[in-house]
């Protein structure tokens, strides 16, 4: 076993700052006290500007309410849905990946749902999405980054095509909201969600929505499940509180996260996200390997994850070989899910991880790979690194 640090390299949860982890010992309190609201607002405050800054030139871009979930992104999702739906409408889930499928399963909990589906890893047509939405359709779901292929999908395009047919659109910035650029007018968003425990660097356990003024004019409360009633948690979240007991250590982590985020400056974050995911991508092709998916039309390379083929030496039952590999020089990276289980492994750089992280993320995989009995060229990999991070 390395004897280097322990080196999180999975998209999430992600490493945490000592600041952020050090904020969960503080002593308890109640969550219906003012040093909680005091928490919560910052946390708050802090989610607001991420979703309505992250763009290159710093522009603020779409007005709304962030609200705090005691509970990861999976919550947020069916939060967001079974609001947009109340007790029955039609959904468009768009699918081409794990997460873009989870929508769907929990849309079809609530509402009657189409799927636009192709293969994971492949583009989706946004012809296939004019096909679909029509004026009867009331909410659009996609997935901005797919975590489980590394593929970034085309929200302007979508979002252009559900606001015409006046349709909700709802879109899943969990692995991209806090590191890439993020356009809540632009786009057409109308309810966007993320997760602590991906780009925003804070502990996996709490979520969080942006729900536009548009949305929250839509939401059916009544007919919401019940803890996830968000008339009732916009209600609460006026003085700074949920409406249920709130997961106290890590409001308070995420409060810290997410300062730290804004002290940085989404511009700056976005540009050095894009940079690191770019360094990934390169040096793995120069080491001989494959990304897992090839872009089509308006879908984009994901800048904060990053999956790539195994080699045919190294797939299904023999990648244990190569994982055991990466594990034993102590640096964590992920398999695929599914039926992507032995295809595929994939890196996160999300967060606030360093170039000397990224180098070392390429130096294990090729190590490991070589290991294994794989021809792969760790050199060529790191100066292609290099010339992406110097
Ligand atoms: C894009 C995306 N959406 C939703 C989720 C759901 O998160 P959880 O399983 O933690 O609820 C994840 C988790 O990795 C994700 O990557």
């Amino acid at each position: 076993m390395s004897d280097e640090d322990f080196l999180l390299l999975d998209p999430g949860p992600v490493p945490v700052s000592d600041a952020a982890l050090e904020s969960m010992a503080e002593p308890m309190i109640s969550h219906r006290s003012a040093e909680f609201e005091a928490v919560y607002e910052r946390a708050q405050d802090g989610l607001e500007y991420v979703f309505t800054t992250s763009t290159l030139d710093g522009e603020t871009t779409g007005s709304g309410t962030a609200l705090l979930l005691d509970g990861t992104a999976t919550m947020a999702m069916e939060a967001a849905v079974a609001n947009l739906v109340g007790s029955g409408g039609n959904v468009v889930a768009l699918v081409n990946g794990t997460y873009g499928r989870r929508f769907a399963r929990v849309a079809e909990r609530h509402a009657s749902v189409t799927r636009v589906e192709v293969e994971w890893g492949e583009s989706i047509p946004v012809a296939d999405v004019e096909a679909a939405v029509t004026d009867a359709t009331d909410v659009v779901t996609m997935v901005h980054s797919e975590t489980s292929t590394g593929l970034l999908n085309p929200v302007s395009e979508v979002g252009a095509v559900a606001r015409e047919h006046d349709a909700a659109f709802v879109v899943d910035g969990v692995t991209s909201v806090g590191g890439d650029a993020f356009e809540i007018d632009e786009w057409h968003v109308d309810v966007a969600l993320t997760d602590a425990s991906k780009s925003l660097a804070a502990p996996p356990g709490v979520s969080a929505l942006f729900v536009t003024d548009r949305a929250v004019e839509r939401f059916d409360g009544e007919r919401a499940p019940f803890y996830e009633d968000l008339d009732r948690h916009l209600r609460t979240a006026e003085r700074h509180q949920t409406p249920f007991t709130s997961a106290v250590p890590l409001f308070r982590s995420l409060a810290v996260a997410v300062e730290a985020v804004a002290d940085e400056g989404m511009p700056e974050r976005i540009r050095r996200h894009r940079t690191y995911a770019s360094a990934f991508r390169e040096a793995f092709e120069a080491m001989g390997l494959d990304l897992f998916a090839d872009p089509d039309g308006p879908t984009r390379y994901s800048n904060t994850v990053t999956a790539v083929s195994l080699p045919e030496a190294v797939s299904g039952d023999d990648a244990a070989d190569f994982f055991d590999g990466v594990a034993a020089r102590n640096v964590s990276v992920a398999g695929g899910q599914a039926h992507l289980d032995g295809r595929i492994f994939r890196v996160s750089n999300m967060g606030d991880l360093d170039g000397d992280d990224v180098r070392r993320g390429v130096e294990t995989v090729g190590a490991a790979l070589t290991d294994a009995g794989i021809d792969a060229d760790v050199e060529a990999a790191l100066v292609a690194a290099e010339e992406r991070l110097d």
